[in-house]
């Protein structure tokens, strides 16, 4: 079981303590694309029944393997399939099986999870003024032997520039690095895959349950040089991948409509939040690329306001138990104006 202060996107939960459908409560606390899945993925899922659960799942999955690799520039020896971005992510630590491991915090929850379930230590790095300057970031000083890096990172949405985290990366060959990608579909431009396949000890995860807007499907992917994408397979169950989530998988990436009108709306649909929530008295906005907003209350507490919204059936993401955060931020997924019009009204009326 894990709370409210572990992880947003409690959607049932909510639903279930408010006596609402779960339609009708409105999620602002979870980072997913606001257009829901493609409709290409649930005519698949039904194309796909009965025949789906009636054999073991095909685990070989060539025909979505060989699109992730062609999308990445990348090769099947590079590509580990997984139970979603986070079961990649434990994975992947038990693979490297590091010593001691940077990570930049505040940061995604499972992260310090991951590394402590590999038996390695989780060695914060605080974030000042809640941005990572790469030039602080010193593994060797921390004697740490890996880093966890995110980009677009959780919850900060700040987006390094791949060329600038390329070089630091360079500038420490010897350490292992995770650098989670979870969030990358809205910038594909940043993406290191390409640039980094063939560095030892190196794994990047890729979500596909943010963007494509289905995490109840729990379908992810990574990319590894050989030798670590082996272990990480050797570690890997039989089966990792439900064959209804390599059949959604194989369909979203197929449906490249879909990805640009998400990044079409992106674009204005987080320029407009921003902005709104900007203007408003008491709320500080960080900048951010990421398809959610983390917001400072100047003059509020963020468990209250999120209490109160909560009435109206508005879930937002409070931030009062994460290390490095604390009661004074919410982080709020960016969704269509329609929806950030309610959310706007329901804040100016709760503020
Ligand atoms: C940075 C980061 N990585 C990974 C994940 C998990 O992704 P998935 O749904 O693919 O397991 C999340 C989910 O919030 C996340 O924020």
């Amino acid at each position: 079981m894990f709370s409210e202060t572990i992880h947003g996107g409690r959607l049932h939960a909510a639903a279930r303590e408010l006596s609402l459908e779960p339609g009708s409560v409105l999620d602002f606390s979870a980072n997913l694309n606001p257009m829901g899945p493609p409709a290409s993925v649930l005519a698949a899922l039904g194309g796909a029944l009965p025949g789906a659960l009636a054999a073991y799942p095909d685990v070989e999955a060539p025909a979505l393997r060989r699109q992730l690799c062609l999308g990445h520039g990348a090769q099947d020896r590079h590509l580990v399939l997984g139970n979603g971005g986070a079961a990649l992510l434990f994975l992947a630590l038990r693979a490297l099986a590091p010593a001691r491991v940077l990570l930049p915090e505040p940061c995604f929850r499972e992260q310090p999870r991951a590394i402590r379930g590999a038996g390695a230590e989780a060695v914060s790095h605080p974030l000042a003024d809640l941005r990572l300057d790469l030039a602080a970031l010193a593994p060797e000083q921390r004697r740490c032997d890996a880093a966890l890096l995110t980009n677009p990172h959780n919850p900060t949405g700040q987006l390094l520039p791949a060329q600038a985290l390329l070089d630091w990366v360079q500038a420490h060959p010897g350490l292992a690095l995770i650098l989670d990608e979870a969030f990358m579909d809205y910038h594909p431009e940043e993406s290191l895959v390409q640039a980094l396949l063939e560095r030892p000890k190196t794994v990047i995860l890729r979500s596909l349950t943010k963007f494509y807007g289905m995490p109840g499907l729990r379908v992810g992917y990574g990319f590894a040089d050989p030798a670590t994408a082996g272990r990480m397979r050797e570690l890997q169950e039989a089966w990792p991948v439900g064959q209804l989530e390599l059949v959604a998988a194989q369909a979203a990436l197929e449906d490249t409509a879909y990805a640009s009108a998400t990044r079409t709306a992106f674009q204005a649909d987080a320029a407009r939040f921003r902005a709104a929530l900007a203007g408003r008295s008491g709320i500080q906005v960080l900048p951010g690329a990421a398809p959610f907003v983390l917001i400072r209350l100047l003059r509020s507490s963020g468990t209250a306001l999120a209490g109160r919204l909560r009435q109206r059936g508005l879930l937002v993401r409070m931030c009062a138990q994460w290390p490095g955060l604390g009661d004074a931020y919410l982080r709020l997924a960016v969704r269509g104006p329609g929806d950030q019009d309610r959310l706007l009204e329901a804040m100016d009326g709760c503020l």
